[in-house]
Parts: C-alpha cells; sequence; structure tokens
C-alpha cells in the first residue's frame, strides 16, 4: 500500500514536470506501459493472500486511475496551450491592406509584341483589323492567284475541314487580303495579325500553330522602296533601333515582284547560332508588289491601283526580342517558361 502511494506521487509530480506532450507521453509509457512501473506493481499483488489481494487491488485500481485522469488532464492543458499558440501566431489580421507577392494574370509575349507592333501600325496611318481564322479556300488561296496545283494548297501544309473540302484553317493572314479591298475599296491602309496553322514538322523555329503580322497599302504609284521603307520603320518602331535586313527573290503567286526578308538575328547578333541555323540571318517575312490578278478580283483597276504587303512571322519577332531559342516553348503553357514576361 506504502508502495502503491509513493508511485502515485512520484507520477503526479513527474506529470506537473512534463512540459510537452512528448515528456507526457514518456511518463504514460513509464507508468501505463506494459512494462511500466504499475504493471510491476500488479505482478506483486499476486503474492499477497486473497484477502490482502482484494484491498490491495482496488486501492492499485483507484492509483491507476487517478494516474489516467492525471496524465488526460497534463495532455488536455498542453494540448490548448499548443492551439493558443497557433491562434496567436498564425492569427490572420483581416485589416491588413493585401499586397499580392505575383500577378495573378499577365499577356503572352506573343501578344506583347503583336499590340507593340499595332500601335506602330496605326501611328503610320493603319487600321488595325482582325480575321477569320477558319476560312474558305476562296479568299485563303483562290483569291489570291494560287491555282488548285500550288504546293502551299497541299494538304500536307493546310489543314481542311473534314468533310468540306472547300473550308480549311488559314495557313496564313493574307486570307484578308481581297476581302480588305473587297471591302474597303482603294486608297488603303490595313494592317492584320493573327493566329495561322500549317501541318508541318516542328523545330527550334518552326511551329504548326504561330502568328503572323500583315500590311496592305494600297495607293498609286507605289513602289519596292515604299515596301522596304514601311517595314524598316515598323521593325524600328518596335525595337527602337535600326534593324539590319537583307531583300532576297521569293515567289508567292499574290505578288509580282516578290520577295523574302530576312533580319540580322538579335540572338547572336548575327554570328550564327542554332535559331538562325549559323547563318546569322532569320527569315522573317515574305512580301512584294500586289499581283495584278489579285487587285483585279477585289474589283480595283490594276491600271490605276497598285498595292504593297507582306506578311511577317510575329512569332519569330517575339523570339528575336526576348531571345527566346526553341519558339514550342511558346505555345506550351509552361508557367514557369511564361511567367518570365
Ligand atoms: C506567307 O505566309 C505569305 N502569306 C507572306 C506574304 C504576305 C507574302 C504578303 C507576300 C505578300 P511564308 O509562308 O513565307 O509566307 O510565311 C511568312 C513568315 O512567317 C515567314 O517568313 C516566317 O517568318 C514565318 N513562318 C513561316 N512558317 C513558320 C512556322 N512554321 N513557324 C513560325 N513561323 C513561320
Amino acid at each position: 500500500m506504502q508502495n502503491l502511494q509513493e508511485i502515485q506521487q512520484k507520477a503526479h509530480r513527474d506529470i506537473a514536470a512534463s512540459a510537452d506532450l512528448e515528456a507526457v507521453a514518456a511518463v504514460r509509457l513509464a507508468y501505463l506501459g506494459r512494462k511500466g512501473l504499475l504493471a510491476m506493481t500488479q505482478q506483486d499483488l499476486g503474492s499477497l493472500s486473497p484477502e490482502e489481494r482484494k484491498t490491495a487491488g482496488s486501492a492499485f485500481n483507484e492509483v491507476k486511475s487517478a494516474i489516467e485522469r492525471a496524465i488526460e488532464h497534463r495532455e488536455r492543458e498542453l494540448q490548448d496551450a499548443k492551439w493558443e499558440s497557433v491562434r496567436e501566431t498564425e492569427r490572420i489580421d483581416t485589416t491588413q491592406p493585401y499586397f499580392p507577392t505575383h500577378a495573378a494574370g499577365h499577356l503572352h509575349p506573343n501578344t506583347l509584341v503583336q499590340r507593340d507592333l499595332e500601335e506602330v501600325a496605326k501611328h503610320m496611318g493603319f487600321m488595325v483589323i482582325d480575321g477569320p481564322e477558319l476560312d474558305t479556300d476562296y479568299y485563303t488561296f483562290e483569291s489570291l492567284n494560287i491555282p488548285k496545283t500550288h504546293p502551299a494548297r497541299d494538304s500536307q501544309d493546310t489543314f481542311y475541314i473534314e468533310g468540306h473540302p472547300d473550308w480549311c484553317m488559314r495557313s496564313h493572314v493574307s486570307n484578308m487580303q481581297v476581302r480588305l479591298m473587297q471591302q474597303f475599296g482603294a486608297p488603303l491602309r490595313a494592317a492584320y495579325p493573327g493566329r495561322v496553322f500549317r501541318n508541318e514538322a516542328t523545330d527550334a523555329s518552326h511551329e504548326h500553330t504561330f502568328y503572323q503580322f500583315e500590311a496592305l497599302v494600297v495607293d498609286k504609284g507605289l513602289t519596292i522602296g515604299h515596301l522596304v521603307g514601311v517595314i524598316k520603320s515598323l521593325l524600328r518602331g518596335l525595337f527602337r533601333k535600326d534593324i539590319e535586313v537583307r531583300l532576297r527573290p521569293g515567289y508567292f503567286p499574290f505578288v509580282e515582284p516578290g520577295f523574302e526578308m530576312d533580319m540580322s538575328c538579335l540572338l547572336c547578333m548575327g554570328r550564327g547560332c542554332a535559331v538562325c541555323k549559323k547563318s546569322g540571318w532569320v527569315e522573317l517575312l515574305g512580301c512584294g508588289l500586289v499581283h495584278p490578278h489579285v487587285l483585279k478580283e477585289a474589283g480595283l483597276d490594276p491600271r490605276v491601283w497598285s498595292g504593297i504587303a507582306f506578311g511577317m512571322g510575329l512569332t519569330r519577332l517575339v523570339m528575336m526580342r526576348y531571345g527566346i531559342e526553341d519558339i514550342r516553348l511558346l505555345m506550351r503553357g509552361d508557367e514557369n517558361f511564361l511567367k518570365q514576361f
């Protein structure tokens, strides 16, 4: 009996001295565990006479449940203290003004460059207009003097709509040329950015879905000089410096003469890299004087009116401006990439 009393007193001291839940758990194990003090004492009860065992047994049970209660009580106390401190340290002050640590969303680099080009074009007197991505074969090809046999119409390049061979996803924004001339007549200055689609293999500078920015001027007496001047002004407006370009002969059925223009690669400054395929030049656009057939198709007299047109790879300009070495990064939807802009 005396032993039991001592155990109880010592247990209360140990419980009171437990500063955290781990300490209480250790006390629980030391007293109530399978090999704890009480279990050992219980074994001693076996050596008592039946009479003694009865009184000692009930005293034992009382001591045991007193210790259990004391432990549970201490556990609750410590648990409460813990939540109390969580409440203090993690309190949300709803009166604090909210300063977001990152923006919830922002414009895609394609959009940033497109908008800048639109601003420059507007200052140069162009109207900026949107066009359909899903369009007829007529506006995408036929009206542009592209004969049925031209390789650009090959199903390898163009996505046609199943069961509707007269409809396709436009492969260039030139689908706006005749439409604009029909709608607005001459003279005309229009710029039309947009998304285009091509069924082609991708690499560091080719996507199946990319953006173009095209411009069309219809007026009297236009020349290649006007064409190059307009393009260079637009590039200067976008990059805020003169960009070195070169003009090469190029064939597009809707212009005559036709050219392709390269710009000096801004990723390697002309030294040669993967994007410019070590040439120092990046193919930027196709351009030329609007073909008389196209003017006629739009209802304009080619003896009176002339036109200049150029279609830039907008996505290529995005790569040049931001130093992006692989065009495929732009459409991948990778947040780590996109949040840089
Ligand atoms: C055209 O699309 C003509 N419509 C351009 C044109 C307009 C010519 C007006 C004459 C008058 P082209 O297929 O070359 O041409 O594409 C134009 C530009 O888009 C290219 O110079 C290039 O910068 C870009 N481009 C072409 N294919 C891809 C591609 N797969 N991925 C990214 N950019 C591309």
